[in-house]
């Protein structure tokens, strides 16, 4: 038999979706990080790496950082796939992104501001970013 949901546990609910909501939308956003989620990102596990993505940057409380998802990047080789835009650093598109790494992201390039050089993939051409 299931609990009961009590007042504590809806209100808890309602601040974690609120959390999770805010870190969508793009206002007052100076950071990107962009999740792979064509069919070949999600076959590779884009799911598992996107909530990973969410959970560092919530208990980071990184509040100015826009997560979000698109659809394939082109590089199915290397999926799941996540593109970080950090102002004042070269936009980048790391390979091979699963849970884990994902933190690593989170902490070494968007807190650190450090490339983690051997996990990029591609840069974005400019004209796609410009
Ligand atoms: S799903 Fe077709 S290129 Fe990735």
């Amino acid at each position: 038999m299931s609990e009961k949901l009590t007042l504590d546990a809806l209100r808890k609910l309602r601040d974690q979706k609120q959390k999770e909501l805010a870190m969508r939308d793009p206002s007052n956003k100076e950071m990107q990080v962009i999740v792979g989620m064509g069919t070949c990102g999600i076959a590779a596990g884009a799911k598992e790496t996107f909530a990973a993505i969410l959970d560092a940057l919530e208990q980071r409380g990184m509040a100015t950082v826009l997560v979000r998802q698109t659809g394939c990047m082109g590089l199915c080789h290397s999926e799941p796939t996540v593109e970080v835009i950090v102002p004042g650093m070269p936009s980048v598109i790391y390979g091979n992104v699963n849970a884990k790494i994902g933190r690593q992201i989170v902490e070494e390039h968007v807190v650190g501001r450090k490339l983690l050089d051997k996990l990029i993939c591609d840069r974005p051409a400019m004209d796609i970013i410009g």
